[in-house]
């Protein structure tokens, strides 16, 4: 019976990462919405492995708890050294079974590579029945970097290390990309052979290459049709140029899919983002996590929105939004704050300096202007007046308030939780509220305004403010005594108000 044959992957994530000059280990920084492990693993991900191996040795717990989040199925291996890349995959191959088949090795820091390209190479790889085949790409800065070194008829010979090759091979563009395909076989006996005879007394990988063609083996190049693809990543201005690139990348196959992005220079979208037709975002915007926009819905400018999820039609304007719903056809912002568990139903409303929390919103209703809604439930097509706080802590346990449907809060109100205003009630202006308000009642809870006549031309006498109301109570006096009509009624009613019941005098904005 023909030994079945399994596909291994083996990351490289074992390297401190010096130059990044950082506690988090360099595999994962994160780059648009996936550590820079992440994206290898997921450029791998197609190639349905038998099994992934990933090297872990600085940093290993943090490494460790990080691909239980992403990769559940890898099994992490611990260099606890690091003697090189060739041990490192010595080791990783140690701890899974012999066997034929194809490994598959990706150093961990080179995370644009596509999945199409390293299905391409495997392919390519076991197709021709190599022994190895090593990515390439030819760069136009290929310093530091391991070089490709072909024969009179074009043929690998060998890998050299930049720290270990003359000054004709340093001349050479063409690089290795660190991604390689192997027969597990020839890869085990070839790695059990490496010296240590380098610059940096490591086991190189890349000696297996030069070590299986002296022994007649077959050794192939893959050329990558783009170079970014391979570039890595060693200090944080590279994980910064890396970072446009793969926003570019991202926001390109957006425009293509039907999304319009009108400055796509400063709109940041993590791969794990997820946009429908139509939908159109304005500059300055980032959308990061597991953010969904639905069709026709405006996004910014100026909008950060992390693990959010905007219905169709919907639109949300230099906000900041995080695990948020925000239904189809509600608007947000200008200037909202959007926390955790915040829900918008259909058409509802977040106006400018609101910040909402663990709420639910219904279909409707809004929340026009300055107000904190925390811990709330809010029934359909109600209007919260402005300047108005869901009171929903007490120092020690948190309280949930409810509003019903088709309620008008006043303005400045404190709902102190936990409190219920029932459907059709009103509040007036200025409440406290800290007792429930039936269905259809008008709930007071403030003093009554008290006016001291003359007080300020008596007590304040000679300020400017004295003459002024000295002088509008002579004028006031003459229209009297004219019989001249007070449209001092009519001031009340200003627009953007509405009255409150009769008899209260209150006003709630809209
Ligand atoms: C390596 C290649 C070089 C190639 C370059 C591409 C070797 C000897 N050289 O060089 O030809 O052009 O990648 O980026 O392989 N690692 C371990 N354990 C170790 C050493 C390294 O896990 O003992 C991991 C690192 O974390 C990293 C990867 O292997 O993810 C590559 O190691 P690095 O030291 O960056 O190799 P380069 O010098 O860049
Ligand atoms: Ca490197």
């Amino acid at each position: 019976m023909p030994q079945p044959h399994l596909r291994t992957v083996v990351v490289l994530a074992a390297g401190e990462g010096k130059r990044m000059k950082s506690t988090l280990p360099k595999v994962l920084h994160p780059l648009l919405g996936r550590t820079l492990l992440g994206h290898v693993l997921s450029a791998a991900a197609p190639l349905a492995a038998d099994r992934t191996v990933v090297v872990v040795g600085h940093g290993a717990d943090q490494v460790r708890a990080h691909l239980t989040e992403v990769a559940p199925d890898a099994t992490p291996v611990l260099q606890a050294e690091q003697l090189g890349t060739g041990h490192a995959v010595r080791i990783a191959l140690d701890a899974v079974p012999d066997g034929a088949g194809t490994v598959v090795v990706i150093n961990g820091d080179v995370p644009l590579l596509r999945p199409e390209t390293v299905g391409a190479l495997v392919t390519a790889h076991e197709e021709a029945g190599a022994a190895a085949t090593v990515l390439a790409a030819e760069v136009p800065e290929p310093t530091g970097l391991g070089r490709i070194v072909r024969d009179a008829d074009g043929r690998l010979e060998q890998i050299v290390e930049e720290r270990d090759a003359d000054a004709t091979q340093r001349a050479i563009r063409e690089i290795n990309a660190g991604i390689y395909a192997f027969d597990a076989v020839r890869l085990r006996e070839a790695l059990g052979k490496l010296s240590t005879d380098n610059d940096q007394g490591e086991e190189y990988l890349t000696d297996v290459f030069g070590l299986l063609r002296s022994a007649g083996e077959p050794v192939a190049v893959h050329v990558a049709v783009d170079h970014v693809e391979t570039l890595g990543c060693n200090d944080r201005v590279e994980l910064a140029t890396l970072r446009r690139l793969l926003r570019d990348r991202v926001n390109e196959a957006w425009m293509r899919t039907g999304v319009s992005l009108l400055d796509p220079a400063t709109t940041w979208i993590d791969v794990t983002v997820a946009l429908d037709r139509d939908a159109v975002i304005d500059q300055n915007t980032q959308l990061c996590g597991g953010t969904v926009v639905g069709t026709g819905a405006l996004i910014g400018p100026d909008v950060t929105l992390i693990d959010t999820v905007v219905g169709p039609g919907a639109s949300v304007v230099r906000s900041h939004a995080v695990g948020a719903e925000v239904g189809a056809g509600a608007t947000v912002g200008p200037y909202a704050y959007l926390r955790p568990a915040a829900r918008l139903a259909e058409k509802a409303k977040v106006g400018t300096f609101v910040e909402v929390k663990n709420s639910q919103i219904g279909a409707g209703s809004k929340v026009p202007h300055l107000t904190y809604v925390g811990d709330a439930t809010i029934g359909e097509q109600s209007n919260i007046g402005a300047a108005s706080v869901f009171v929903n802590y007490d120092g020690v346990n948190k309280h949930r308030t409810v509003i019903g449907s088709h309620a008008r809060t006043g303005a400045d109100n404190m709902f102190v939780a936990p409190v219920e205003v029932g459907d059709g009630a009103y509040t007036a202006a200025g409440s406290v509220i800290v007792d429930d308000v039936p269905p259809g009642a008008m709930g007071v809870a403030r003093a009554r305004q008290r006016n001291i006549e003359g007080w300020v031309v008596k007590r304040r006498a000679g300020t400017a403010a004295a003459e002024a109301a000295q002088r509008a109570r002579d004028a006031q006096g003459a229209s009297e005594v004219t019989g001249a009509a007070s449209d001092s009624e009519a001031m009340h009613g200003a627009t953007e108000t509405v009255g409150g019941a009769s008899g209260t005098g209150d006003t709630a904005t809209e």
